[in-house]
Parts: C-alpha cells; structure tokens; sequence
C-alpha cells in the first residue's frame, strides 16, 4: 500500500526514482532500469531536459518525423512532426505530394491579436465605474512601462484596454478585456504580467478614486489572465484546382470525388459526432508541428475547439466547395504561437525543426501549422470518401504489431511484403506471424 510523501520535490533524481519505483511499480529494479536507459548520455543534454519541469524522473520520447515536399506560397517545405500515430505523417506526406503537381497551398495571416481579461467584482454603479476606468486609463499604460518596454520597441505591445460589463451573466461581474500584439513571441508571460499591473493599478486607484463613491471603492480581482481563446490570431490556408486537375482518386472519377469530399465536410459542419472526430484528424497535422516547434499544443487545442464552435454548435474547421469547375478546400484556425522564448530557443530539437522550417517568423509558423492540419484534413477525407481508412492505417500500424510480437528484422520484411497484398487486421497480422514461424 502506498504511502504520501512529504518533500518529493526536495529529493534527488535517484531517490525519486528508487521512491517512485518501490511505491508503486512491480519489480522496482527493473522500474529503475528502464527509466535510466531514457536518459540522455550527454549529462548537460538530460540536465537541460530535467529542468524543463519539475520532478523530472526520465524522458518520454516521441517519434519525430518528417513530411516533406510542401509548396507553401511558391516556397518549398519540409515538415517536421513529433507524433506517435503511425499514419500521421505519411498521411501529411501523400497530401503534401498530391497538391505539390497542383499549385501547392496558399496561405494568408488574417490577424494577429491576443486576449488578456482582469475579472473582477463590482457592487455599485456601472456608470460611475465606466467613468472611473475612462479616468485612469492612461495609468494602465505608464504604469507598464517597465514591462512593455521592449515590446513597444520591436512594435508591439498593449493593444486596447476595454471596460466589460459582464453583470447580465453573473451579478457584479466585470472585466477589463485586453487585446495585445506580442509579435514572434506566443506572448503568455508578457500578456500575464500586464495583467497582474492592470489588476495592481485597478484595485490601488478604486482605493483612492473620487469618481467612486467610498462603499464602491473596494473593488475585488478574482484572477488576470490571458485567454487561450483567440478569435482575432486567424490564419486561413487553402487548396484548389480544376475538376480535371483533381484526376481519378482510387478508381473515383475526378467530378464525383470532388462532390464526395464537399459532402463529407458539410456532414462534419451539421453533425458534431462527426465534427469532433473530423477536427481530431485536423489537430493530428497542427499538434505534431506544434509539438516540434516547441509551442504550447494545450492552448492551441483549447483555443481551435472553442473556435470550431464559434456560431453555437461544435463544427467543421475546413471548408470545400465546388464552382465553376474548381475544387476549393480550405481551413480558418486560430493559432497564437511563438518562434522566440519559451521552449524554441531551449530545446535542441526544437532549433533544429526552426532551422529546418528556415526559421520563421511566428506568422509564417501560423501558416505552416495551418497547412499542416488541412492537409491531414484533407488526406484523412480522401481515404474516408474513396477506400477507407483502415487500408492505409493498418499498413502503418503493421509494425507496431510485429514489434508487440517481437519480431525479426526478417520477420518484418517478410510480413510487410507478404501485407503488400493481403488486408491487414490485427488478427490477420498475428495469424499470419505464427504461420510464417510454424514454416521455419
Ligand atoms: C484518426 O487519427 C483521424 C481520423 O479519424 C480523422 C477523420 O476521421 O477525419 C482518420
């Protein structure tokens, strides 16, 4: 039976991991092991790591892939991706391969603008406390200078600082409702630590306000905090070609699959049970580059589900249509990321999938990440409408199999071989396995 522990955080990496194993794993010697082989063999590398978080026991590794050949705006692209589903990246590969022969993807930055809120409570009079906050708007500015200095130089900074009267949804509820332009930086720190001097500068001056009268003077801050949710952080990207460009898909004419993959987003836009599961194929693109690129993959995710349900119902992120003879497909994400701080310049892994990406600016990863998730989108709808997912799924999954039933390096090249033209399931993988063992 467990025990609590007082101090975990004060022991050693080796007591921690002796403690950890011997409390809660099966054989502790075996535990201990394990974890050690994850460590890196380059001490400053695995201490860099550790202090990434705290109580660091070992690291858990993600494969990192890359998908090359993406045309973006007329510049070519290899992808990087840290992800453990087998299809993901090969998925990204076939999309980015299919549009490469037909004008590759177009991308725009629609805004750039983060959100920050100070809630706080107010009994009193919510003219009197728009005039208060009308009045001591300049110090919200000056009284962050110290902060906002190096942003306002690079040409960013506090955007707008707006009174909200939020008292028709919870009584004596008001914000002030914040934008921010935090440029290459994802802008987390900075946007918190104007807010916590918002909140500072309101609750000093309400103290001492004439506007106010004295019983509305002791205002209370609840929390200042960024929103992950960031409407006006917009990037649009885009495919389309003719009808005829589209060709044969799996034995489908070009016009019919045009229609089939139009279809299957407006299901995802009418039916949330689809919606979810469409956007999920979506997220596999953007968290894998956002994984790689050392970005926060939470907040976007957060931030992207939010969106996907802007008009009242959880929807399709993508769009396609069919005029004219052009087939249009296209996504519309919020993405607040950054290319500076943070894990970017930490990460070695992360610098590298920079260089790789020839270090963009945190606009240009917006379209990179926006790209990404439509051609996932794109290429896990293309399955879906013509052969089904599972034929190219279980082909990648097939050596995940063979690995849980240790097999040889010659084991492999005979089952992958032997897949190239039988179904692979699970159960037809393992059969065939013990066939090919029973033969030799
Ligand atoms: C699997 O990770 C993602 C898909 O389910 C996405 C979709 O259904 O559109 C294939």
């Amino acid at each position: 039976m467990p025990v609590p522990i007082e101090g975990f955080s004060k022991l050693s990496k080796e007591k921690k991991i002796s403690w950890i194993a011997e409390q809660y794993t099966h054989n502790p010697e075996i535990s201990i092991a394990l974890l050690k082989k994850y460590w890196n063999s380059d001490a400053r590398l695995q201490q860099l790591h550790d202090e990434f978080i705290e109580n660091t026991i070992s690291n858990f590794y993600l494969p990192l892939g890359i998908a090359p050949n993406f045309l973006i705006n007329n510049r070519l692209y290899a992808i990087p991706m840290a992800i453990e589903e087998s299809s993901v990246v090969a998925a990204a590969s076939k999309a980015a391969k299919f549009w490469l022969g037909r004008g590759g993807f177009k991308t725009t930055v629609l805004g750039t603008e983060k959100i920050g809120q100070v809630h706080f409570m107010f009994t009193g009079d919510g003219e009197r406390l728009k005039a208060f906050i009308d009045d001591i708007h300049p110090l919200f500015y000056t009284d962050t200078e110290a902060i906002t200095k190096n942003m306002n130089a690079r040409g960013g900074g506090i955007q707008h600082i707006e009174l909200r009267d939020k008292t028709q949804a919870l009584d004596n509820y008001y914000q002030l409702h914040c934008t921010f332009e935090t440029l290459d930086a994802m802008g987390a720190n900075f946007i918190n630590s104007c807010l916590e001097q918002f909140s500072k500068t309101l609750k000093k001056e309400a103290a001492l306000s004439s506007i106010l009268l004295e019983e509305e003077r002791n205002l209370e801050v609840v929390m200042s905090i960024l929103s992950n949710y960031v409407p006006n952080c917009l990037v649009r990207a885009e495919v389309s070609c003719t009808i005829k460009d589209l060709g044969e898909e799996a034995g489908v004419p070009p016009l019919e699959f045009a229609e089939k993959m139009v279809r299957a987003v407006r299901i995802a836009k009418v039916e949330p049970f689809r919606a979810v599961t469409h956007n999920k194929g979506i997220m596999n693109g953007i968290d894998a580059v956002v994984v790689a690129t050392g970005n926060d993959f939470r907040a976007v995710e957060a931030g992207i589900h939010a969106y996907a349900s802007k008009d009242g119902s959880y929807s399709s992120l993508t769009h396609a249509t069919v005029q004219d003879g052009v087939f249009r497909f296209w996504i519309d994400i919020p993405l607040a990321l950054g290319t500076v701080g943070g894990l970017t310049g930490l990460h070695p892994l992360v610098k590298l999938g920079m260089e790789i990406l020839q270090h963009p600016s945190a606009k240009e990863l917006m379209q990179l990440v926006a790209v990404a998730g439509l051609a996932q989108n794109f290429a896990a709808v293309k399955s879906l409408v013509t052969t089904g997912i599972q034929q190219g799924h279980m082909k990648m999954h097939l050596l995940n199999i063979l690995n849980q039933m240790s097999a040889t390096e010659e084991e492999k090249t005979a089952m992958v071989d032997y897949f190239k033209t039988h179904t692979a399931t699970h159960n037809a993988v393992v059969e065939a396995l013990e066939n090919l063992r029973k033969r030799t």
